[in-house]
């Protein structure tokens, strides 16, 4: 691989969406942010230069970071923030990665603008396991809100009170048609007929999963969080915040006479942190040059409109993530641990936090101390970095009593317990070099029942098993998957559900683990893992680079 450089300078830009001109932090004074682009084994620094006054710190989500984990980015997890003035230079090899991720700031709710497409080719001569696409188009899903998320979210944690939902939703940053004073910014895919085109589609939305699709067309999903799948055709999809979707677009074979929209809007299956309003994008046919003087002009064609699953259809939610397997060939295996050396047992939801007076509360109601948790834990970012913590031997920063299994006592049988009482604290989970780990992860709540896209930072899971109700360790594991399930770095716990992953702590470092809606990572909803050095020297993380930011 060569080695690529790109300098994302962090500045102010005014915007205009909806009518409304807001200033905003941005990549370059770009909206959506750069795209960055290598090549499967290429290394890429990015030198990140903050001008603006808010700290920064930028992640590469789905990245394995092998070896590499001070470039991972979350922030007080593996690195102080980039303080105004101040850059530092992410510094890592695409390591067995080829297809569609993103990057996004991953300080408070940053993320909100300061977001992008990460493309990784395969290398020099290797073909897609999928027929040649005529033309690549990202499509990067995301939030627009009128009023500033710093002061969403700030306010909503010292009032205790559910943060305001987004004004739009946008497709490369434009909210399209179907809102008020918003048609003139609309993402247009113009195609020609009978090709084929490889949409990326990636969720950077806030707090939203989304259902897509594309009026009067099927696609063919080929790839999932950069990991190739079995294709298969659907006219919708559904996508989570932090997941990446490739689809194959087939165009008509002739000249339709008609335009199509194309669509998100979300899947919700909580309360309050969406709004159901729709993005659309318009799909349009090149006129070919025989056609150019017809007396209709393209305003005038016919205007087909999709039809998405209803807001809380968590059925197609669950069939449709069933369908994702690996592809799970001789030159693309799933590597499945076979074996499992530790078993852990995680419930996440809100739960009620009775919030000792010297401790911090945080969810969306003062009243009952509402908190997010895993396993009753509600995560406290420490103020100095975690990896330079456990790298340095400095103590007093976390403690490694993170439970394998909840704190109040989960009942397998029965209804689901309400996840009622909160402790927070900054526990992690240490893991030998090399240990295989099953998670299961249930869905607790005594809001509701919710799903919740939990994401691993530095590692591929595996999806074994995931169902409805309470989960059952001595039924449910007979039925996982161990020859071809899907590989990604985001999972989805169903909405009342649970769901089973496996994966190999072959990555020395700290790894951050949250839910992806920015709400649910804000209230608690997240843990950490360490994985300890193995023997070999190929099995260590080096020492920090000189630039480190410093709390
Ligand atoms: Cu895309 Cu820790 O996040």
């Amino acid at each position: 691989g060569i080695t690529r450089h790109y300098k994302f300078d962090i500045k102010l830009q005014n915007v205009t969406r909806l009518c409304r001109t807001k200033s905003i932090v941005t990549v370059n004074g770009q909206f959506p942010g750069p795209r960055l682009i290598a090549r499967e084994g290429d290394r890429v620094i990015i030198k990140v230069v903050n001008h603006v006054a808010n700290n920064m710190s930028i992640h590469w989500h789905g990245i394995r970071q092998l070896q590499s984990g001070w470039a991972d980015g979350p922030a007080y997890i593996t690195q102080c923030p980039i303080q105004t003035g101040q850059s530092y230079a992410y510094n890592f090899t695409i390591i067995g990665q080829r297809g569609t991720l993103l990057w996004h700031a991953h300080i408070s709710w940053l993320r909100a603008t300061v977001y992008g497409p990460i493309i990784i080719f395969p290398k020099r001569g290797v073909p897609y396991p999928f027929p040649k696409p005529y033309k690549e188009v990202p499509l990067i899903f995301g939030e627009w809100f009128n009023a500033d998320t710093e002061a969403i979210i700030n306010q909503s944690l010292r009032t205790g009170a559910g943060p305001n939902v987004s004004d739009a939703y946008t497709i490369n940053g434009l909210t399209g048609p179907l809102y008020n004073c918003s048609a003139k910014d609309t993402f247009k895919l113009k195609v020609k007929p009978g090709k084929t085109y490889l949409l990326r589609l990636i969720n950077a939305a806030l707090n939203d999963e989304l259902f897509f699709n594309i009026a009067n067309h099927t696609v063919t999903v080929v790839e999932v969080d950069a990991n190739y799948i079995k294709p298969f055709e659907t006219d919708k999809l559904l996508i989570t915040p932090g997941q990446t979707t490739n689809i194959l677009l087939k165009t008509k074979p002739s000249y339709p006479n008609a335009t199509f929209l194309m669509s998100a809007r979300p899947y919700a299956t909580g309360q309050g942190t969406f709004d159901n309003s729709t993005v659309a994008g318009i799909l349009e046919y090149e006129r070919p040059s025989n056609l150019s003087h017809s007396p209709i002009s393209i305003k005038k064609l016919p205007l087909f409109k999709p039809t998405l699953p209803a807001l809380n259809d968590t059925a197609f939610a669950f069939n449709y993530t069933n369908r994702l397997r690996s592809l799970a060939n001789a030159q693309y295996p799933a590597n499945v641990p076979q074996t499992v050396d530790k078993r852990f047992f995680f419930t996440v939801g809100l739960g009620s936090n009775p919030c000792p007076r010297n401790q911090i509360c945080q969810g969306p109601n003062n009243r009952t101390k509402f908190a997010a948790s895993v396993n009753n834990i509600s995560f406290i970012l420490p103020s100095t970095a975690l990896l330079q913590a456990h790298f340095f031997g400095q103590n007093g920063v976390y403690t490694t009593d993170f439970p394998t299994t909840p704190l109040i006592k989960f009942n397998y049988t029965g209804t689901p317990p309400n996840n009622t009482s909160v402790m927070n604290g900054t526990k992690v989970v240490v893991l030998p070099f090399n240990t295989s780990v099953e998670l299961v992860m249930q869905d607790t709540s005594i809001l509701g029942n919710e799903s919740h896209p939990l994401h691993l930072h530095g590692f591929n899971v595996f999806v074994v098993g995931q169902g409805f109700g309470n989960y059952d360790p001595n039924k449910d594991p007979a039925n996982f998957n161990l020859v071809d399930p899907v590989e990604r770095n985001t999972a989805g716990v169903p909405s009342g559900g649970w769901v089973a992953i496996r994966f190999r702590a072959d990555n020395p470092g700290v790894w951050f683990m949250h839910c992806h809606f920015e709400v649910h990572i804000s209230w608690g909803l997240r843990m950490a893992w360490i994985v300890l050095d193995g023997s070999l020297p190929n099995q260590k993380l080096p020492p920090p680079p000189a630039d480190l930011p410093k709390c």
